[in-house]
């Protein structure tokens, strides 16, 4: 088939510079989320029609499988279908989708594409309140005769409460046909794509309706509040399919899934959390509450405690880490490794059962195993103009308050005395500081302030 996703919509109501259909939700673009769906449907040809804020749109959607036509002005979605016939294929089926509407299931595209088969389908759900939609008028048979716009509808007709979606397949065959014969004299002087409907009809074609499984997967974006409504609604469909699949989430309505996460059995995440990118969580992983984990890897056992902001960051199993640890792009940790509050790694290679449990920094460092980074250590990775690296060897312990200026390198097994500023290599095995001696001045007084 033929895909044909409308994008050229301004979106007033958004109050906003961005296009529409680039405004995120889970933070992905609107229109991204209707073309990784039309892709997962394997068509022909994809093609974005697209208007205003072209370029940015185009940019930021840019992909080698997607054909760009231009509707320089939004004359109706008739229109705007016109100026993408030139790059369909001779595929049998065409289908039109919104940009601006997001959550359509692939399943229910499926059921439509069927039903449209061997003429026109048009997705069709029935609303409480049908205000400004497209009403499907069927004749006494329960046949679709036609669709009328709010606008130019009847009493009658706007009394009916099925109403169209505007996602809509067609044979491709008859679409240039349809589309010339089209006319603007309506109510908003628009070319209607709607009326392609009663064409197919009077060519005694068959024109039937598909529903979606739910609501929300025809629901379009116009405003910021519809933009939040819709964000709730995908995030409560990504909760469910967690729940169902066996993670314990505190609240379901207390979490965020802004890519992938995949999971283990025994998996359990605490309230506002946000999980970014791809987020793998091992068996019996635990989340504490409001972590923010991005393209990170958790292995088996491993319990984080609240507060903890983790990026690009791969952790072995059994690890003990936060409340409020920070893990920056590059850092690796070992089994059983302990990182406590307050400590910032980057670009860090961390062995098994090593541990930094409060307040350090840890950059551009390769630790061994069963090291212990005592409190308010710092590696000086950078002297303002490059980085160096710091190699700390196995069951090394280093002393509260101790800076490590890079290059260096402390030997297996060593000690590094409190306080201490290590500028060159510390061997293995041998208690190593630097100290000033420590002095009392006898009969020494504080200063006292001046008389006025
Ligand atoms: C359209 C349907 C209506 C349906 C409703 C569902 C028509 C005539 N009407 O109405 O039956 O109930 O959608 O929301 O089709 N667009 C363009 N170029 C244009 C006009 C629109 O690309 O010239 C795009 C918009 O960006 C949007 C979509 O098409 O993504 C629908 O446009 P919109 O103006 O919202 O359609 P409605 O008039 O509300
Ligand atoms: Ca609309």
């Amino acid at each position: 088939m033929n895909i044909v996703i409308l994008a050229a919509g301004q979106g007033k109501r958004m109050h906003s510079n961005l296009p529409k259909v680039l405004h995120p939700i889970a933070g992905k673009a609107l229109a991204q989320h209707v073309i990784d769906t039309a892709r997962g449907l394997s068509p022909e040809k994809l093609v974005v029609v697209y208007g205003h804020g072209g370029d940015v749109v185009r940019a930021t959607l840019a992909a080698p499988d997607i054909a760009w036509a231009e509707q320089a002005q939004q004359l109706g979605t008739g229109h705007a279908v016109a100026q993408a016939l030139p790059h369909l294929g001779p595929a049998a089926q065409t289908l039109v989708l919104y940009g601006d509407v997001p959550l359509t299931t692939a399943a229910t595209l499926k059921r439509l594409l069927q039903a449209g088969k061997d003429g026109l389908a048009i997705l069709t759900v029935d609303l409480a309140d049908p205000t400004g939609y497209g009403r499907i008028v069927r004749d006494g048979a329960g046949q679709v005769r036609c669709i009328v716009e709010q606008k130019d509808a009847t009493e009658a007709e706007k009394a009916v409460r099925e109403i169209n979606t505007g996602i809509m397949v067609m044979l491709t065959a008859r679409l240039a046909d349809w589309m010339s014969r089209l006319k603007n004299d309506n109510a908003q002087g628009e070319y209607y794509l709607t009326d392609i409907v009663a064409l197919a009809v009077a060519e005694g074609l068959p024109v039937r309706t598909a529903q979606p499984d739910g609501e929300w997967e025809v629901l379009g974006v116009n405003s910021k509040v519809q933009l939040a409504e819709l964000e709730r609604q995908h995030q409560r469909n990504l909760a469910g399919q967690l729940l169902v699949a066996g993670v314990r989430l505190a609240d379901p309505e207390r979490i965020d899934i802004r890519g992938e996460l995949k999971h283990g059995r025994d998996v359990a995440i605490d309230v506002g959390c946000v999980f970014e990118g791809r987020v793998e969580l091992a068996d019996a992983v635990e989340v504490g509450p409001y972590c923010v984990l991005k393209n990170v890897k958790v292995g088996a056992g491993t319990r984080i405690a609240a507060f903890c902001h983790f990026e690009d960051a791969v952790i072995g199993p059994d690890g003990v880490l936060g409340p409020y640890a920070r893990l920056r792009p590059g850092t690796e940790l070992g089994p059983e490794v302990h990182v406590g509050n307050f400590v910032e790694i980057k670009k860090s290679v961390i062995g098994a059962q090593s541990k930094a449990n409060h307040l350090a920094y840890i950059g551009d460092a390769e630790i061994g195993q069963r090291v212990n980074v005592g409190a308010g250590t710092i590696t000086c990775n950078y002297d303002g103009a490059n980085k160096f690296k710091t190699v700390i060897e196995d069951d090394v312990f280093i002393g509260s308050d101790t800076q490590l200026v890079a290059p260096v390198r402390v030997g297996r097994g060593a000690t590094l005395g409190a306080g201490t500023t290590l500028t060159r290599d510390a061997p293995a095995g041998e208690l190593t500081f630097s100290r000033p001696r420590q002095v009392t001045l006898s009969g020494w007084k504080r200063p006292q302030k001046a008389k006025q």
